[in-house]
């Protein structure tokens, strides 16, 4: 992608993401209630951690203490994932593009100091502090986003991030048959399996499982080499 588009499609995620804050930053997150409570909300970030992460533990730990590792998620929204990981690990970094989910997200996390959440510029995580990272997870994030190409970069710099081993668990958009449009901000570029191989190959890691190809969900266990 040329630069000039590059930049407008970065703007265009960074407008587009701050207008749905705004207006209602719970719904936009998780378009099942728009009327969510602070519990309701926070419980269904509870689930997904459930669903995800904790029927998942010797990939991710690795037979380490969850308390004792550092992880990260990219785009972090108003922190409903977030404030789940943060009961679970000892470190959480997290990252979204739109300034106003970003205060949101600080909001949820208030009481939990070992939560840290970072504004970027919607397709590198020069804003994170470290590396070594243990762990790194992203869910309905890359379905919204326009560009292979900056799917591409956040794997790469993920692998950057994290240690030799570790594992980059991430949904992106499977369903081929959707039409994307760089301007459209919602629907992000269908992945199909021999991408998401050869994506994996590109960036340094092995993909080790896949599930899902084909559909709104699927889900892909990169493993850094
Ligand atoms: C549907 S919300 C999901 C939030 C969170 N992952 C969750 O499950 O609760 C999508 C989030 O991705 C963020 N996002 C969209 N494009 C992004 C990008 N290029 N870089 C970082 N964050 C992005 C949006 O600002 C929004 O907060």
């Amino acid at each position: 992608m040329d630069s000039s588009k590059l930049e407008r499609t970065l703007d265009k995620m960074r407008q587009d993401w701050d207008e749905r804050a705004r207006e209602n930053a719970r719904f936009y997150v998780n378009t099942e209630r728009t009327d969510w409570t602070d519990d309701e909300f926070f419980a269904s970030g509870e689930r997904t951690v459930s669903e995800e992460i904790l029927t998942d533990m010797i990939n991710i730990c690795q037979g380490k203490d969850p308390k004792q590792m550092k992880v990260l998620e990219i785009g972090c929204g108003a922190g409903r994932v977030t404030r789940a990981l943060s009961g679970l690990f000892g470190e959480v970094h997290a990252v979204d593009v739109s300034g106003e989910m970003v205060a949101q997200a600080r909001a949820a996390l208030k009481d939990r100091p070992h939560a840290h959440v970072y504004q970027n510029n919607g397709m590198d995580l020069s804003v994170v502090p470290g590396g070594n990272f243990d762990f790194a997870f992203s869910t309905i994030v890359f379905q919204h986003i326009p560009s292979r190409a900056v799917i591409e970069n956040y794997v790469r710099e993920v692998n950057r991030l994290l240690r030799p081993g570790a594992l980059f668990k991430f949904q992106v958009q499977g369903d081929p048959t959707l039409q994307t449009d760089a301007d459209d901000t919602w629907l992000g570029v269908p992945f199909s399996d021999e991408d998401a191989v050869r994506m994996a190959e590109q960036c340094g890691f092995e993909p080790r499982h896949r599930h899902g190809a084909g559909g709104q969900y699927f889900w892909l266990w990169y493993f850094k080499q």
